[in-house]
């Protein structure tokens, strides 16, 4: 009787369990009423009784062994069942990487340029009324600007006033201007719409950001030397800009601003159309009277206004061809600008 509690002893401690089931398995097994350990204890009844102490205290071990391993067994499962059961939410998923999109990589290195330079980030609504995207700002009643052909209206109930989706977003120049005295440095990134055929080169949304500095004593100097900073911090340090005399309502004197051609780098090419300039954005001295009409005295405060388009800033940056390649969400396109 003992050689067969010490082999039943090996066998406990050696078993191994790989679920809850086999555990149930090794509790009928061993410790159930009709187990191998009860069928020992019903035989000690008829050991000698010299034997009885030691044999009963071999027995009463192998019991206690029994009951720790099944007790050991039944704990381990569980938590092996419950991780493969369930998600494991810090395993490594396999599942493809996002990216950025391109447009909002660039967006956010213009507007960390301009961080560098002071200025902070300020948005305003994408629909906005007539005030603020185009009285305000100095259009004329008859500016074809207003027309229906160029601005997607939305609520004509107030003739006067009406609501329009932002066909820039020089109207958020407006909107700080009214609520804060100057100084204002300021970006202001956004969405706009105009209502335009959708091509390789125009869409009926897009993307802009702006931006204003008024102060005391600000000049086209001023002007000239951020454009430049942002031109070469943007496309590189030898990187050369140009600015042509324009016309915007809300800025007098006005300009358009080119810069040397990224891709032939001023020998001439498809982009810049040979003349090895592009043009990348507008600008101007923000207008006395856009001054005026949001509370501030022109004859104190001078300031200088800006807005580029991000699409142009990106196709120029990446050589991307298509506007519409923005907005078809094909991740071939998308996945090849990485940026986390
Ligand atoms: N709002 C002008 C546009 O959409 C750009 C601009 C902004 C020009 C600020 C001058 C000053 O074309």
């Amino acid at each position: 009787m003992k050689d067969r509690i010490e082999t039943l002893l090996g066998e406990i401690e050696a078993f191994a369990a790989q679920n809850a089931e086999q555990a149930e398995q090794f509790r009928l097994n061993y410790l159930s009423r009709k187990g191998k350990i009860s069928t020992l204890f019903e035989e000690f009844k008829t050991v000698a009784p010299d034997m009885k102490r030691e044999v009963g205290q071999l027995l009463n071990r192998l019991k206690t062994k029994a009951e720790e391993k099944l007790e050991s067994l039944r704990t381990r499962s569980e938590s092996e069942e419950s991780t493969s059961g369930h998600t494991d939410w810090f395993a490594p998923s396999g599942a493809p990487q996002g990216s950025r999109h391109p447009l909002q990589l660039v967006r956010r290195e213009i507007l960390d340029i301009f961080g560098r330079l002071g200025f902070t980030v300020e948005e305003g609504p994408e629909v906005e009324d007539d005030w603020h995207n185009f009285s305000a700002l100095n259009f004329p009643e008859e500016h074809p600007a207003r027309d229906m052909q160029d601005t997607f209206f939305i609520d004509v109930t107030d003739p006067k006033n009406p609501h329009a989706l932002r066909t820039h977003t020089s109207s958020v120049q407006v909107r700080i201007l009214e609520k804060t005295k100057p100084p204002v440095r300021i970006v202001m990134p956004g969405r706009v719409y105009r209502n335009e055929a959708i091509s390789a080169r125009a869409h009926c949304f897009f993307h802009q950001v702006e931006g204003l500095y008024v102060d005391k004593a600000v000049s086209f100097a001023d002007m000239k030397q951020t454009l430049l900073y942002f031109s070469r911090e943007m496309f590189g340090a030898d990187t050369q800009i140009r600015l042509r005399p324009s016309y915007f309502p809300f800025t007098e004197p006005s300009a358009e601003m080119d810069i040397s051609c990224t891709i032939c780098h001023g020998k001439g090419c498809n982009v810049c159309k040979h003349s090895g300039w592009v043009e990348i954005l507008g600008c101007g001295m923000v207008d006395p009277a856009v001054l005026s009409n949001c509370g501030i005295d022109p004859n104190v405060y001078s300031g200088f206004a800006f807005g580029m388009g991000i699409e142009r800033i990106t196709m120029l940056k990446y050589g991307v061809n298509d506007l519409r390649l923005f907005s078809e969400n094909d991740v071939r396109f998308l996945g090849q600008f990485g940026g986390g």
